[in-house]
């Protein structure tokens, strides 16, 4: 029956544990994040990130139970993410969880942490399939058609940056810290988006595949051409280099929807917080006759209660993970559906 799973997340830098009821009634969900101490440094530090999720591991699990009212006895299932992430910080999460489930005795499921970042929507929605979902995260860009709450298609990624990524290395070269999507956010409310026109990156119809390294070399020649005049100019920079950025996301994801003649989208990932995706989102869903979804802003950064709902639905159909399973690090899924073939560059640990 898998009632109450125990989600347990650490694929980057964020320490998090929740407990689902029924794969959709959300009881906890504890998040230790690490972003003040990778900010200093601009980015992730790895093997930091794995010493500081050793840390607060354990506590976070005690209190994700804690807020829930339950005991470890009652948890009918532990599910965590193998992978994609960074292997040190992967490892710690994946370690405890098998702890616990060999000492109590439970059964162990090792998911996928972007199927997951879509899973996130049925925490507080109910949304048909089939579906397109687009995850635009920090390390990675995919779009899904989602067939079912564990059939998952891959349809195209990026070929190289991901849509967080373009946000993040542009915050650094404007020097406004990590991460960077949530600054040029704040910053692009008070910019006019029109002022600097950057290209919309990779803007055909012709493939499903983004591609974000370009936008952010256009915006380092852009800079070494031109001063940043003052706090305004600043604000217009950003603006018009987010515009690009979301622009270049919806139009893709809409494409795909159309194409595949599907009325529902949903967006997921840490890049769904940003508010000009949800405005523009919005007219592009009324222009298309389409309905959008989004999780809210917590269920789309990183989070365990993604993993507990995804463990849950796959439990339920028989899915159970051996105590040797390994972390990995690349995206182990190929491309189902679309016009290319990715290599599968899985790595065991
Ligand atoms: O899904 P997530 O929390 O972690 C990964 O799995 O990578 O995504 C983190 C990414 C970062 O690149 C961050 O800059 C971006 O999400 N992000 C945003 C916003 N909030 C977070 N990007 C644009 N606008 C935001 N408001
Ligand atoms: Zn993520």
């Amino acid at each position: 029956m898998f009632k109450y799973i125990l989600g347990i997340e650490s694929s980057c830098d964020e320490t998090s544990a929740a407990v689902v009821e029924d794969g959709k009634k959300l009881l906890s969900n504890i998040v230790a994040s690490q972003i003040s101490t990778h900010s200093k440094y601009g980015g992730v530090v790895p093997e930091v990130a794995s010493r500081m999720h050793v840390e607060s591991i354990i506590p976070v699990i005690e209190e994700a139970l804690d807020k829930a009212k339950l005991d470890f006895n009652d948890i009918d299932g532990i599910a965590v993410t193998q992978g994609p992430g960074l292997i040190g910080s992967l490892l710690v999460g994946l370690a405890s969880a098998k702890t616990l489930a060999f000492s109590l005795d439970k059964p162990l499921l090792g998911v996928n942490h972007l199927e997951a970042h879509i899973s996130a929507v049925h925490l507080e929605n109910e949304v048909d399939f089939p579906f397109i979902a687009l995850i635009a995260s920090g390390g990675h860009t995919n779009l899904y058609m989602v067939n079912g709450f564990t059939d998952f298609e891959l349809i195209s990624k990026t070929r190289d940056d991901a849509a967080g990524e373009a946000f993040d290395k542009a915050a650094k070269v404007l020097g406004l810290g990590y991460p960077g999507g949530v600054m040029i956010d704040k910053l692009s409310k008070s910019g006019d988006r029109d002022t600097y026109k950057f290209p919309i990156p990779f803007n055909t119809k012709k493939s499903y595949d983004f591609s974000f390294s370009g936008i952010k070399t256009s915006l380092v020649y852009f800079l070494k051409k031109n001063e940043i005049k003052d706090d305004n100019d600043l604000n217009d920079i950003c603006a018009g280099y987010q515009e690009s950025i979301v622009r270049s996301l919806l139009n893709k994801t809409f494409n795909a929807a159309n194409e595949h003649n599907i009325k529902r989208v949903v967006i997921c990932g840490g890049v769904a917080c940003n508010s000009r995706i949800r405005e523009l989102g919005a007219e592009y869903g009324k222009e298309n006759n389409i309905e959008l979804f989004y999780p809210s802003p917590s269920l789309c950064t990183d989070n365990a209660a993604m993993i507990a709902t995804l463990g849950c639905y796959k439990f339920r159909e028989g899915d159970l993970s051996k105590l040797n399973i390994g972390a990995y690090s690349t995206l182990k899924t190929k491309i189902v559906r679309g016009q290319k073939s990715f290599t599968d560059s899985t790595q065991q640990s």
